[in-house]
């Protein structure tokens, strides 16, 4: 240590009038346990600190010469004009912090500024260069794992969403395969089941389209539409699910408005609602009611069961990721569900049912346009 300072204070006697040696020596102090360097007024090295000879050469070589040449790095910098901010720092422009700069092979905050003597004349520059690139770079890793687990979930979301239309593909399938070796069934009913099984197929073409827009963090495709016919296909869709868990759905349309909705998202959040409460309703009575309506702010669907219900401490529990109650279930149902709601400006909330069952309330905003006044609302439930 003294014989480093020794050596300064003799480059600096060379170089700066006795006077000036405090405000020299103070800035170096405060500057050393980072690489350092200093220049005089014409930009030429007078201080070249041991951080700095580590990385850039020894400060024999450094000490007098212009600082482009004692610091290649800078000259060739392709992301900065070094030579630029020196000029305008000597001239008496102000400090100039990099808090994340690429420098060569590193990474490094950085720092210029001028040098102010008494009088407040510039006598030269100070730089200084702190490497951040093993914390730049646990930072990126970070990156990695987090974009890693993204990739992680969506394959499970992925897994799950295609197994729901999957799996109603293959009822149609084994439906149609059971009626062909009757032969009573009538060709219109073989018809039926197989439209139903391509019409599966085309949803999983679609559904893919979809992941593969989310996995872009793609935005939603909004065009008009209205709530009552989305929820007479996918009870259509559920038609044969319901069948084979005994159960009977039935619609009560009642919502008229227009709404501006991502369909193939609202779609899937209302399918999977309907089918958690057939397959609740398995358990119970067997029956499963969907009703909508418009109220001022948002038009909302309905959907109860007479299934087992769900336990008041275990309301919220449902829209957590990966909460489940079946053997072989995702757990991905309804947090997805809510997610494309919410994305919506929607929400979806979960309740008891007034003589048992659950129900789940799904809103969304209206937008205020109203396209007819609500007289062709069916007063009552009608078989799907
Ligand atoms: N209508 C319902 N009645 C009773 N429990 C339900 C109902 N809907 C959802 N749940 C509970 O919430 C859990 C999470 O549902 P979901 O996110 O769709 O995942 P999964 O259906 O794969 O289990 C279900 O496993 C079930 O325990
Ligand atoms: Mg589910």
């Amino acid at each position: 240590m003294p014989g480093r300072f020794l050596y300064y204070t003799n480059v600096l006697v060379r170089l700066i009038p006795e006077d000036d040696y405090a405000l020299y020596l103070e800035a170096l102090a405060e500057a050393l346990p980072i690489e350092v360097a200093a220049t005089d007024a014409s930009g030429r090295v007078i201080v070249w600190n041991g951080a700095l000879s580590r990385v850039a050469g020894t400060r024999e070589q450094a000490v007098g010469r212009p600082l482009f040449e004692a610091l290649p790095w800078l000259a060739m910098d392709p992301n900065l004009d070094w030579a630029e901010l020196l000029e305008d720092v000597l001239a008496g422009g102000g400090a100039r912090t990099f808090p994340r700069h690429p420098l060569g092979p590193r990474v490094v905050r950085a720092t210029i500024g001028p040098m102010v003597g008494r009088g407040g004349r510039v006598l030269g520059s100070v730089l200084s260069f702190e490497d951040i690139t093993s914390g730049a770079r646990a930072a990126e890793q970070r990156r990695m794992r987090d974009r890693t687990e993204a990739v992680h979930s969506l394959g499970e979301s992925l897994a799950h969403e295609i197994r729901n239309p999957l799996n109603a593909m293959s009822l149609n399938l084994q439906l149609l395969r059971e009626t062909l070796d009757d032969e009573h069934v009538e060709r219109a009913d073989l018809v039926r089941r197989a439209e139903k099984a391509l019409a599966e197929s085309r949803r999983l073409e679609q559904l893919i389209t979809h992941l593969l827009e989310v996995s872009r963090g793609g935005a939603l495709q909004l065009t008009s539409a209205r709530i009552d016919p989305l929820i007479a296909g996918v009870v259509g869709r559920l038609e044969g699910f319901a069948e084979t868990h005994g159960c009977r759905v039935q619609v009560r349309p009642g919502s008229t408005r227009q709404l501006s909705l991502d369909t193939v998202r609202i779609d899937r959040a209302i399918e999977n609602v309907v089918r958690n409460a057939i397959e609740a309703a398995a358990e119970g009575g067997h029956h499963v009611w969907i009703s909508t309506r418009d109220d001022p702010h948002s038009s909302v669907i309905i959907v109860e069961d007479d299934g087992p219900g769900i336990k008041p401490q275990d309301l919220s529990q449902v829209f957590v990721l990966y909460t489940t109650g079946k053997r072989g279930g995702s757990g991905l149902g309804l947090p997805l569900a809510r997610e494309d709601l919410r994305r919506h400006g929607g929400e979806i909330e979960a309740k008891g049912r007034h003589g048992g069952g659950a129900q789940f309330l799904i809103y969304l905003p209206s937008g205020d346009r109203e396209t007819s006044s609500g007289t062709d609302r069916g007063p009552n439930f009608v078989d799907a």
